[in-house]
């Protein structure tokens, strides 16, 4: 079967990308105007929009920008009407606002475990799902794409509800892409390894522990820059996948541990220890 698909021209399409203020959803701005997108970027800091936003327009490409927070009720409506408003059209959707906390699943507040579902996961799929709606009423084709994790394929300690969001985001991204395949819309899932963005550090502030740019911890061949999350979602957005991936070594060890799930435990239980005694040993809470 021939498998390589003719590369899809960008030029003209209307792309919105959440969580554009920085790190993935600001490079991934970056990569799609230089590939001829125009774009919707849309998260709640605006000074920090309005940078990735003029940056975008030096690329020569028109971008406005919404300040929301993706949590709240009547954000995809919003975002949907603005694109709409600006452009009178959009193609493209690339749900990437998202957050973590490293803390032990029994020591999460239900509170805390309900908020990060609702950013990462329910607010993803409601803005996938009424762009699909919107999509398919005016016949248009499009390309909608959602930011989950490697950590979809193998939760970590402390990491737990955050794997959790990210597989969930992974399970309903592949239903909905054979779902709307007859519609020629297309769907993928984004899974990034550790990335240099402030991810990290707004995840150290949320759990109350010491953080930095990246966790020390992260094998240093492991870690990517967003530019190169980006290059690899306008390589799907011209070649449609069902999942993009950074690292064939972590997509391959997925499928291992898939497997082999006693191996994965081996790996998780030895982490577990380093991670015990990083945080000075003894039990939690
Ligand atoms: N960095 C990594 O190693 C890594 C690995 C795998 C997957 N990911 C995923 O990649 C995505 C992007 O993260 P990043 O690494 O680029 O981190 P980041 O630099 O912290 O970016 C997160 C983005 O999400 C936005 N955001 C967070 N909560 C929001 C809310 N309630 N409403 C609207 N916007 C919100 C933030 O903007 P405002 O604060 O301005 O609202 C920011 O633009 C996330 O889904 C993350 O789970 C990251």
């Amino acid at each position: 079967m021939f498998l390589w698909k003719r590369a899809r021209s960008l030029e003209g399409k209307v792309a919105i990308i959440t969580g554009a203020s920085s790190g993935i959803g600001a490079a991934s701005a970056r990569a799609m105007a230089r590939a001829g997108i125009d774009l919707l970027l849309v998260a709640r800091r605006r000074d920090r929009l309005e940078e990735v936003a003029a940056s975008v327009r030096a690329l020569g490409r028109r971008t406005y920008v919404v300040v929301g927070d993706v949590s709240d009720a009547s954000h995809v409506a919003m975002v949907l009407d603005e694109a709409d408003r600006h452009f009178g059209k959009f193609d493209i959707v690339f749900s990437n606002a998202g957050y973590g906390m490293e803390r032990p699943v029994h020591l999460m507040e239900d509170a805390e475990l309900r908020a990060m579902f609702e950013v990462n996961f329910f607010s993803s799929v409601a803005l996938l799902r009424e762009s699909a709606i919107r999509l398919r009423k005016a016949h248009r084709p499009g390309h909608l794409l959602m930011c989950s994790s490697c950590l979809s394929k193998f939760s970590m300690p402390d990491h737990g509800a955050y794997a959790a969001s990210k597989a969930a985001q992974e399970a309903i991204c592949r239903a909905m892409r054979f779902e709307l395949a007859r519609d020629q819309i297309e769907v993928a899932s984004v899974h990034p390894v550790t990335t240099t963005t402030e991810f990290f550090n707004s995840s150290s502030i949320r759990s109350g522990t010491k953080g930095g740019e990246v966790p020390d911890h992260a094998p240093k061949w492991l870690i990517q820059s967003p530019d190169v999350v980006a290059s690899a979602v306008v390589s799907c957005l011209r070649r449609p996948r069902s999942e993009v991936w950074t690292s064939h070594v972590v997509r391959l060890s997925s499928a291992l541990f898939t497997a082999c799930p006693w191996i994965l435990d081996l790996v998780l239980r030895h982490q577990a220890k380093r991670q015990r005694i990083r945080q000075g040993g003894g039990r939690s809470p």
